[in-house]
């Protein structure tokens, strides 16, 4: 990997610090490149013509599938969504569901993981939430504890988009598979920052969004071990058979994807794979360790500023929250912005319960890396905060 080669795919790094990538990733040119080389040379339907376009368009929409696919160490079973949110629902809504079958989650999860379960209240399905330590990690024994014979599903994320620490998805997994548990994993953080394989995870269905990883805006992927889901919509382009009677659905993801898709995001997702595998996922994800690492041990040394989750930077992806005494996250954030150019998120970063876990109502300012941040630019934001610090 090439950090220099990296940021030159990169045009707005030239203007500003982005540390939002947990939010939102940039865009390299490579998948703004196919994105208009789809729109100039051949817009067209998928899975409808067979005209020249339409079929080039088709197997190039088709093909992004199977990047993803790979991406993730699946040979199939991935559907494009908008976002992750829209996965999760997708399972949520999906799934054939009895009175009294019980999804386990847990409190640090981001609402798109936490809203789709307690929905479901209303058709009988109960809902255990696992609380974390108070520095929000979590113990196997806690899932041990909680899952039980009458759990459908596990639903938790792979890591924390407030925290950036890993929870013990494998040593639930094996804990579902005795227990004959489904396990929903939320990559949304994970996919993008580290190598995945849904074999090694061990999980039934994996959400995570395009737009995290260097694709375009509204894209994101649900992968399912089987299609066995109810699909949440139903109709053109997803049709095998149908009388007025009653209808097959296609099989594959496009039973799955009823309605002209977003075929240009589809296709820039699958940029957007290319780009992250020639970058090579190690090499990121030891770049991303780097820095954190020393974001985090800077952060740490400043008087007045406290970082928040394990301080052991082997548990974390490049997340980092923190708060600076006596200013609120979000006049930080301010500050850093009209200060220093740098973008962080401030606020409750949609985990509300976890912020009422860990006794903070304003949230935390965060900041979040990705390939294209350097070592000079972490420097930047420790300088910056240390000035902030000492007006509070
Ligand atoms: C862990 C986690 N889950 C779910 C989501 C929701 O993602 P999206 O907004 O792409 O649906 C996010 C977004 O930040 C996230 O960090």
């Amino acid at each position: 990997m090439n950090p220099d080669e990296i940021r030159r795919d990169f045009p707005l790094l030239k203007d500003v610090i982005y540390m939002d990538s947990a939010s939102t990733s940039l865009t390299p040119e490579p998948v703004l490149a196919s994105i208009l080389e789809y729109y100039r040379g051949y817009r067209a339907n998928v899975g409808r013509g067979v005209y020249r376009l339409s079929r080039l368009a088709d197997d190039i929409y088709r093909n992004a599938h199977r990047k993803v696919a790979g991406f993730i160490g699946a040979e199939g079973g991935v559907v494009f969504t908008r976002n992750t949110t829209e996965a999760i629902n997708a399972v949520a809504y999906g799934i054939k569901w009895r009175r009294g079958d019980v999804v386990v989650t847990t409190a640090a999860e981001h609402h798109s993981n936490l809203l789709p379960w307690m929905r479901l209240k209303d058709r009988g399905i109960g809902l255990k939430i696992v609380e974390p330590d108070r520095d929000g990690s979590f113990d196997p024994a806690s899932f041990e504890a909680a899952i039980g014979d009458d759990t459908k599903l596990v639903a938790m994320t792979v890591a924390s988009n407030v925290l950036g620490t890993a929870l013990p998805a494998r040593e639930v997994s094996q804990i579902c598979r005795e227990r004959g548990a489904l396990l929903l994993l939320d990559g949304a953080q994970a996919v993008p920052h580290v190598p995945t394989d849904v074999g090694d995870l061990g999980c039934d269905y994996l959400c995570f969004s395009g737009h995290k990883m260097l694709g375009p805006s509204g894209t994101g992927a649900l992968w399912m071990r089987e299609y066995d889901l109810l699909p949440l919509l139903v109709g053109g382009g997803a049709v095998e058979e149908l009388d007025l009677e009653g209808y097959t659905l296609k099989g594959g993801y496009e039973g799955y994807e009823a309605g002209s898709p977003d075929v240009a995001g589809g296709i820039g997702l699958g940029a957007a794979v290319d780009y992250l595998r020639h970058a090579g996922m190690e090499e990121i994800a030891l770049h991303e360790g780097r820095l954190t690492r020393r974001l985090l041990a800077g952060l740490l040394d400043i008087e007045g500023v406290d970082v928040y989750g394990s301080v052991d930077s082997r548990e974390r992806v490049g997340i980092i929250s923190f708060n600076v005494a006596g200013v609120s996250p979000t006049e930080v954030a301010h500050l850093l912005d009209e200060g220093s150019d740098i973008m962080v998120r401030s606020g409750h970063h949609c985990c509300i319960p976890l912020m009422r876990h860990l006794g903070l109502p304003a949230g935390t300012v965060r900041a979040s890396l990705y390939l294209y941040n350097t070592a000079e630019e972490v420097e930047e934001l420790l300088a910056a905060v240390e000035e902030i610090s000492k007006i509070a």
